[in-house]
């Protein structure tokens, strides 16, 4: 017995040894291991996905946080403590804005999550086509002065709020190759393929790529949307500033003109803007893209309830997974992306997740009218609304006007009708099995 027992263990030490070693072997051509995932629980220390250093949570008595000087090469403790500041008028915020940190719509469950916060986007139709509202699309809510806050005319009749989008898990979204979205959507039965479009790159000199960010994603890279939010949501102006929130020549170089009840006002300078551009080195845009590529992909609920197993299935069979694609899998670590300018890294590369979208737009009856940078053909598209993570929201489509999912179903028209028709031809307990899938998601 003593024997068998010496036996069992040496064998269980060869095989404990052998285990790591055959785990990590990639296998050529195929190689893909599931991603790192957050339980989606803010209690939980579990956001950091091993992309870059993490670093020691930041304690501002002892020590400032330094921000990365490129991409990677910061500390990821140092980047979440940047996401969450507050700046105000001496760092350059507004003259008008929506925010006063990327935090502040950016929060739950978990830092670089969701908020029930909206924007509001405006512009008027000329000869067909969609124009900006004068001063800019992207009308702000808030100012650091009365007389600049932003007021639009009645000729502006294109108008849309749009709910914040969850940035947890968006650097392995990044990381899907052009291709790999292409040949998804190529994929698809024609009545309901996407529509993916070449965006602009700030950092690689707007050389082209797949976007797959924001709600018309509108942008491709996390550097470009950084620089775009902290100009657009916060009137901080830095060189990756791109951004297409107005027709003007000098959109992106510096904040938007404002829109007043007087008409189109430069407020862009003194007296209304003190901080002469760009009020920010980048070193804070690069912190925001390097926090949200470093954390995990959201998590499924766990435990799995018996009903979100039974509603699987039928997640496919009434063809939601046709638009919400499960599956991707990421470019190879070393693979150069975003035009150049980087490089897939260990921690995001050949990972697998489950997005439960194709990031391409659709005409489902939704359209919010808006025109970004994927052409007029656009302002009746929205992007498929990424379902990972949304057991955590509870404000859903573009304008986070329904509370409910079957009601939220009941509004996909245009490409998702034979969805919604096939939805709507269920049992009752198939039904909720399937809505109990959609938030175990
Ligand atoms: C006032 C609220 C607000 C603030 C402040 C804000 N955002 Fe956002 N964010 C939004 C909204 C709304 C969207 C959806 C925008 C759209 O598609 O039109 C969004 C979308 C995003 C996305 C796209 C996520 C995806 O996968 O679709 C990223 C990335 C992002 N924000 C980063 C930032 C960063 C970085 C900051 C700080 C500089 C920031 N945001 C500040 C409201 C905000
Ligand atoms: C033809 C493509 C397509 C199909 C098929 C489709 N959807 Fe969608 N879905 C979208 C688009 C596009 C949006 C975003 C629309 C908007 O916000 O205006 C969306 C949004 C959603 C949302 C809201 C997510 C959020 O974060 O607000 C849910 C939930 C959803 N879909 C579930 C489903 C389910 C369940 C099915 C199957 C019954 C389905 N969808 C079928 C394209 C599709």
């Amino acid at each position: 017995m003593l024997k068998l027992m010496k036996v069992l263990a040496l064998v269980l030490f060869v095989a404990a040894l052998a285990l790591p070693m055959w785990l990590a072997k990639p296998v050529e051509g195929q190689g893909g291991t599931e991603a790192l995932t957050t339980d989606m629980d803010a209690k939980t220390d579990d956001l950091f996905n091993g992309f870059g250093a993490r670093g020691t949570p930041v304690d501002e008595c002892v020590a400032d946080p330094q921000p990365p000087t490129a991409r990677g090469n910061g500390r990821f403790e140092d980047n979440k403590f940047i996401f969450s500041e507050s700046e105000g008028v001496a760092d350059g915020l507004g003259p008008t804005y929506n925010g006063v940190g990327c935090v502040e719509c950016h929060q739950s469950v978990d830092t670089g999550g969701f908020a029930q916060d909206m924007e509001f986007r405006a512009g008027h139709i000329t000869n067909g086509q969609f124009v900006d509202a004068p001063g800019g699309q992207l009308v702000h809510a808030r100012g650091t002065d009365s007389d600049i806050v932003e007021h639009i005319s009645t000729a502006e009749t294109e108008k849309a709020f749009r709910i914040v989008t969850s940035a947890i898990g968006d650097g392995f979204v990044e990381c899907i190759a052009n291709g790999t979205l292409q040949n998804n959507v190529a994929a698809q039965p024609a009545a309901q393929r996407g529509t993916l479009t070449n965006v602009p790159v700030t950092e690689a000199n707007n050389a082209l790529r797949v976007g797959r960010f924001g709600w018309k994603a509108q942008q491709a890279s996390l550097l470009s949307f950084a620089g775009d939010a902290y100009l657009n949501e916060m009137g901080i102006t830095s060189k990756f500033a791109g951004g297409r929130s107005s027709n003007d020549p000098a959109a992106g170089t510096e904040e938007n003109p404002c829109t007043t009840a007087e008409g189109v006002r430069d407020c862009t300078g003194p007296p209304f803007d003190p901080v002469a551009d760009p009020e920010d080195d980048g070193g804070d845009v690069l912190a925001f893209a390097d926090f949200m590529a470093a954390t995990r992909a959201p998590g499924r609920q766990n435990p799995i309830p018996a009903a979100a197993t039974r509603g699987d299935a039928l997640f496919n069979s009434v063809g939601c997974a046709v638009c919400h694609t499960r599956t991707f899998q990421t470019a190879a670590p070393g693979t150069l992306i975003n035009g150049g300018a980087f490089t897939v890294p260990n921690a995001l590369g050949n990972k697998i997740i489950h997005p439960f979208s194709d990031f391409a737009l659709h005409n489902i009856g939704t359209g919010d009218g808006i025109v970004q940078n994927a052409g007029q053909g656009s302002a009746n598209q929205m992007r498929t609304a990424p379902l990972w993570g949304i057991r955590a929201r509870n404000r859903f489509m573009h304008e986070g006007l329904n509370i409910t999912i079957t009601d939220t179903i009941q509004l996909h028209a245009g490409q998702a009708t034979a969805a919604r028709n096939n939805f709507n031809a269920l049992s009752a307990q198939q039904r909720s099995d399937l809505v109990a899938f959609v938030l175990s998601l």
